[in-house]
């Protein structure tokens, strides 16, 4: 019997995340990760189908034990997990004089290392079977330039389009992997930017085509998964309002 096919999604306990998993849930199965048990349930009930829908608990920064707790999960729950969406992400605005061991371990195991090792287990035959097809990165427009204390965070990213570009090519044509750079969208990650009303008039005022929202990126990850990107692998998809093109001014 054919086993039940699943979406995986990191991050999908908050945010954008979590706004992905619900739109995901109209057309497939979805594990839900998160840290936090209430926060995942919560979503699982506001997803299609919440019966279907799975939760997967742990913590990225331990991404060494990564490879034995998704196994195991995967082995348990006898499933084939056919989509990854990595949407964890930490990020932290910090000067250059403050970056320290603890903050790169973090940033780095949250929003890179992690991704590489959850891209190894699915690759693995006795736990996935070759049922891997697709991979979505939420990176950041921040990966392509540069900004004040966000040099952790901008590397991470980088770091993630390029494990994105050479998985690209070592991958085809069984798995099509590709990234999606969001500009500022309001989240608990961006809560305190867009708090102060003054920062964030003045910040929406750089995007061109004003203020971006999850669905927004969410439209974008619903087509890079689908057959109708069929031809489309290894690309950056800035997604940001028209923010880092704009050099007028
Ligand atoms: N919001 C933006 O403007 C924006 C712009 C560009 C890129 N992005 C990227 O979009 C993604 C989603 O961001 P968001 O704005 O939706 O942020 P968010 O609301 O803060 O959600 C972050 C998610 O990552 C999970 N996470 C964080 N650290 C983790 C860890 N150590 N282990 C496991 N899970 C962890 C969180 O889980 P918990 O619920 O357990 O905390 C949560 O589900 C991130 O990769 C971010 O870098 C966001």
């Amino acid at each position: 019997m054919s086993k039940v096919q699943y979406i995986l999604v990191t991050g999908a306990s908050s945010g954008i995340g979590s706004f992905i998993s619900k739109c995901l849930s109209q057309n497939y199965n979805v594990i839900i990760h998160g840290r936090n048990t209430d926060k995942i349930n919560q979503v699982i009930s506001e997803c299609n189908n919440p019966d279907k829908q799975l939760a997967f608990v742990t913590d990225l920064q331990q991404f060494e034990e990564i490879e034995a707790v998704l196994g195991k999960f995967i082995i348990e729950k006898d499933i084939e997990v056919i989509g990854f969406v990595h949407c964890a992400g930490f990020m932290n605005m910090l000067p250059a004089k403050m970056m320290s061991v603890a903050a790169i371990q973090k940033t780095f195991s949250t929003n890179l290392f992690s991704a590489a090792m959850i891209v190894k287990v699915l690759l693995q035959r006795k736990v996935n079977a070759g049922a891997l097809k697709n991979v979505v990165f939420i990176s950041s427009n921040i990966s392509n330039f540069g900004a004040k204390a966000f040099s952790l965070y901008s590397a991470s990213k980088a770091g993630i389009d390029g494990l994105m570009r050479s998985l690209a090519v070592e991958l085809a044509p069984d798995v099509r992997v590709n990234s999606v750079l969001p500009g500022a969208i309001h989240t608990p990650m961006t809560s305190a930017i867009f708090q102060d009303e003054e920062k964030a008039k003045s910040m929406l005022s750089t995007y061109p085509l004003g203020e971006g929202f999850p669905e927004d990126i969410s439209n974008m990850v619903e087509f890079l998964l689908s057959d109708k990107s069929k031809w489309i692998t290894g690309q950056q998809f800035t997604v940001d309002g028209g923010r880092t093109i704009d050099i007028s001014g």
